[in-house]
């Protein structure tokens, strides 16, 4: 089971719904797309590669940006849900190597340490602009309390301090990527 289908668990979330990082090859996006539909809840997905973008524009209930995710959850407000799975750590793609990736799409070399900056700076504008109950999902996201590791590093522990509580983590095993974490808070 992968960490944003743990949103289903969450029925009582009312406002916006954003995905960091597009994409079909987890499922993500067509699997919280039907979820949103159902909920009724505006839903919108952002992913700066054109081709993860291109795979997900004709879902039905999806908004799709072909931008970073930091520039879009800037211009959203009344937040419910962040499911943050920017980047690519872990396994390697099948598909394309991912300095291959960045470089085409403008990033320069990948690094683990942008990576985590940029999943702090999502968690923080969706803390900003967060409705009363809020949910984040990080994935490849290591949680245990006394070491936080991958996407949610740097993020994860922000959330903490204004408030949020992780309230699921899930790890394949000890270390491996294979792994992410739910928060949410109620005001
Ligand atoms: C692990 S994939 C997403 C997989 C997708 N959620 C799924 O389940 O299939 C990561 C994606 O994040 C994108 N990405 C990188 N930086 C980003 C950013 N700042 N905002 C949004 N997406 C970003 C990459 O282009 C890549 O397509």
């Amino acid at each position: 089971m992968d960490g944003y289908t743990r949103v289903v668990e969450h029925l009582d979330l009312k406002g916006i719904a954003v995905e960091a990082g597009s994409g079909t090859d987890h499922g993500s996006t067509p699997f919280l797309a039907e979820h949103f539909i159902w909920q009724k809840i505006e839903f919108h997905t952002a992913d700066p590669d054109p081709i993860a973008y291109r795979k997900v524009i004709d879902f039905d209930g999806v908004i799709a940006h072909n931008e970073r995710a930091e520039k879009v959850i800037a211009g959203l407000n009344n937040i419910c849900f962040g499911y943050l799975d920017g980047y690519d750590i872990g396994d390697v793609d099948k598909e394309e190597s991912y300095q291959n990736r960045y470089r085409r799409i403008g990033y320069g070399d990948f690094s683990l340490r942008e990576c985590a900056e940029s999943h702090l700076k999502q968690a923080m504008l969706i803390e900003e602009r967060s409705a009363d109950k809020c949910v984040v999902i990080f994935d490849d996201t290591n949680f245990r309390w006394n070491k936080i590791r991958g996407k949610g590093a740097l993020a994860v522990p922000y959330l903490i301090a204004k408030g949020f509580q992780p309230i699921d983590a899930f790890e394949e095993m000890e270390d491996s990527y294979a792994a992410w974490v739910v928060l949410r808070r109620d005001k």
